[in-house]
């Protein structure tokens, strides 16, 4: 009897001790924590991302930052975590979208307020809950805008048609399939070549999932298939980009002459760097920054119980698009850092 009096006082003790520290949500200094999950760190464009929410929670914000390893199941447990902590918001990039619904469903029950970013939960989900954001953008935007790209030089270019058939034989190289970026991209890119009257015959398309290597695989493979019928190649994202240049400039493109248009999107420094030697013809910024920024401010809004719509530009109670921009060799000097 005596003994489990005491228990029962230390758990009163703890409970009060929990209260005056504002329980798991406060940070050390009285800032609130934030618990951000990220689908892998080995991202280039998401390490932009993540340095841009770090920067931004600079002094008003202690951040959990952790890389979910391109497993969904660890992204879970990592969630689990940071509500049983209690963390006063989360933000939360998915490595499976349509793993959201669970995410927001544990959420809603723990009450703590979560933002998704780059990779967008399907409608339905969105409309769970109102304490669910999500930032990115429009993924579309960024494929109309690769495809005014093609389609200048198109246009500028009269050898572009190289075996002067009528129609632009072309590549597509996608990110990882279902992510919302590589198949809008995919689908408006040529959307607008066609739109414009501009023939296009596809070649052969495959996914390198986002990365580099892979893509030198892919395309080496596809040097030696199609070898000189290859007249334009289009890539989800910048790395995939510089995975094709590098392929093409092992078979001897870039040097004499040899020339092939590349795209890709994202606009990352190496990228930018490939603009100015001339070997990717264009790319599209993905704002890193500003979807860094955004997604930190609805998150601390959330995490004060402040609106995020004084922060952020809010579409439709929940949506924060930071938009795109052509990158080329006109203009890429201004987004270099
Ligand atoms: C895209 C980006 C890709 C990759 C992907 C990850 O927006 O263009 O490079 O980072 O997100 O989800
Ligand atoms: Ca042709």
């Amino acid at each position: 009897m005596k003994k489990s009096l005491g228990v029962l006082l230390l758990a009163v003790l703890a409970v009060s001790f929990m209260a005056c520290t504002g329980g798991g949500g406060g940070g050390a200094s009285g800032t609130p924590t934030i618990g951000v999950a990220i689908y892998k760190f080995d991202d280039t464009f998401m390490s932009y991302t993540r340095n841009a929410i770090q920067s931004n929670a600079q002094g008003k914000a202690t951040l959990e930052v952790v890389d979910s390893q391109n497993a969904q199941p660890t992204q879970n447990d990592q969630v689990d975590a940071f509500l049983s902590k209690k963390l006063s918001a989360i933000a939360i990039n998915p490595v499976d979208r349509t793993a959201a619904s669970t995410i927001i469903d544990k959420s809603k029950a723990a009450n703590v307020p979560v933002v998704f970013f780059n990779r967008e939960p399907l409608p339905e989900d969105m409309s769970k809950w109102d304490k669910v954001y999500y930032v990115g953008a429009k993924a579309e935007e960024s494929g109309s805008m690769q495809g005014e790209i093609a389609y200048d030089y198109i246009q500028a270019t009269p050898g572009a048609d190289k075996n002067g058939d009528g129609k632009i034989q072309y590549l597509m190289l996608k990110g990882e399939p279902g992510h919302q970026d590589a198949e809008l991209r995919t689908q408006f890119s040529i959307k607008y070549l066609t739109d414009k009257g501009i023939q296009v015959e596809l070649l052969a398309e495959d996914t390198a999932m986002w990365d580099r290597p892979q893509a030198v695989t892919k395309m080496d493979a596809w040097i030696a298939r199609f070898g000189d019928s290859i007249e334009m190649v289009f890539c989800n994202n910048d790395d995939m980009a510089l995975g094709v240049i590098e392929s093409l400039r092992n078979a001897g493109y870039f040097q004499g002459g040899k020339y092939l248009p590349v795209l890709g999107v994202d606009a990352t420094t190496p990228a930018l760097q490939a603009l100015a030697e001339g070997t990717l013809l264009g790319t599209v910024l993905n704002d890193a920054d500003g979807q860094g920024k955004a997604t930190f401010d609805v998150a601390f809004a959330l995490a004060t119980g402040a609106d995020p719509a004084s922060s952020a530009d809010v579409t439709n109670g929940k949506y924060v698009w930071v938009p795109y921009q052509k990158v080329t060799r006109d203009n890429y000097t201004q987004f270099q850092k």
